[in-house]
């Protein structure tokens, strides 16, 4: 199948590129390389990805390139291309999150609409966009209330996709991933953070108390449901969860870190950050009866995998 993912060189992207060259899928990928975290990571991300001969990279900003050209025969476009970051979306950083995230995305979408060979166009949203949520495990009618800008442009982009489903048959379809971890996750991220710090012996900084609870999903189990979007029969407008079974507070994972990295690590408490939710947690009932997908690694196994890949790059 012939597939184009946005957002190729980041943490999910790639993961994703990598998995679908190996079930044989003749893939482009489109990525500006933003500087939100050091580029050098995500060319790296991608070294095996060009040393393929089904891959082809566009270096591009996708609210500035010519869309139609790069869609022309796509049969699924996976639109994972963002600003990402909920606590870094405040002031004069939201330009770049309404830029990524609503108007590349509205571009997007534009030229889907056109593209007469498009049968999926899978939208990478965000637990973010339930802010606090009215219940735990919260499900997808619920009310969406964004508590970050971050959230408030995802759940813009999640907007764009269910009208150019309803006005012109894109079809779109939501997927809601929460809290994603393992390899190559971002710098910026907690689980990268803290083995970071466990490594070089620095402190862990903790927002808050740190017991905040996130459903901490695997990177493996979100390119696995990605994969089984690819083909299953779904309606446009569809909106899912994609979370991971493993709920926990970040005081929990401290603990299986430090289990797993053998010796203690220093906990610094610093003041909580304006953006951060208590809780998420979301049903996975949805993904279950539409994809027969449910997560399948535990936190701890998880955790481990990220903190080889760390040790392994360091
Ligand atoms: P990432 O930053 O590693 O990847 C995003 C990539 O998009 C980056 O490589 C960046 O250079 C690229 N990009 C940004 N703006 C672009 C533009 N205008 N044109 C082309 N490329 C552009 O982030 P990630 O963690 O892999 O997230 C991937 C997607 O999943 C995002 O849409 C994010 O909102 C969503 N998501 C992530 C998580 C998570 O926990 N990581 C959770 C929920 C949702
Ligand atoms: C993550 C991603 O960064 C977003 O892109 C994504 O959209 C979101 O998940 C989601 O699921 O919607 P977040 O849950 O904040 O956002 O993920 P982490 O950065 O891993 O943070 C998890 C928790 O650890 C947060 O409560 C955060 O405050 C805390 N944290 C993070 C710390 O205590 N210290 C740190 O150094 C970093």
């Amino acid at each position: 199948m012939k597939v184009l993912v946005t957002g190729a060189a980041g943490f999910i992207g790639s993961t994703l590129v990598d998995r679908l060259l190996l079930d044989g899928h003749e893939v482009t990928g489109v990525d500006s390389f933003t500087s939100y975290y050091d580029p050098a990571f995500k060319w790296r991300n991608l070294s095996n990805a060009l040393s393929h001969s089904s891959f082809r990279l566009i270096e591009g900003d996708l609210s500035a390139i010519d869309l139609a050209a790069v869609v022309e025969g796509v049969e699924t476009i996976y639109h994972l291309a963002a600003q990402p970051g909920v606590r870094a979306s405040w002031g004069s950083e939201f330009g770049e999150y309404v830029s990524a995230n609503v108007l590349a995305t509205q571009r997007l979408l534009e030229s889907a609409r056109l593209a007469t060979s498009l049968r999926r166009f899978v939208y990478a949203s965000s637990s973010s966009v339930y802010g606090e949520a009215e219940r735990y495990p919260t499900m997808e009618d619920d009310r969406e209330s964004p508590r970050s800008p971050y959230g408030a442009t995802k759940l813009a982009g999640e907007h764009l996709c269910s009208l150019y489903a309803a006005n012109f048959g894109v079809p779109a379809i939501v997927l809601r991933f929460f809290t994603v971890y393992g390899p190559r996750q971002r710098p910026d991220m907690a689980f990268h953070r803290f083995i970071r710090a466990a490594l070089d012996g620095a402190d862990v900084s903790i927002y808050g108390d740190g017991s905040q609870i996130r459903e901490f999903t695997h990177v493996d189990d979100i390119v696995a449901a990605n994969l089984i979007a690819l083909t299953a029969d779904l309606r446009p407008g569809t909106v899912m969860n994609l979370s991971g079974g493993a709920s926990a507070s970040v005081n929990d994972v401290l603990a299986i870190l430090r289990d797993i990295h053998g010796s203690d690590i220093r906990v610094r408490y610093e003041p909580g950050v304006a953006g951060d939710v208590q809780r998420t947690g979301g049903s996975t009932d949805r993904a279950r009866s539409m994809l027969g997908w449910r997560p399948a690694v535990p936190l701890s196994a998880g955790l481990a995998t990220e903190y080889e890949w760390l040790r392994a790059v360091s």
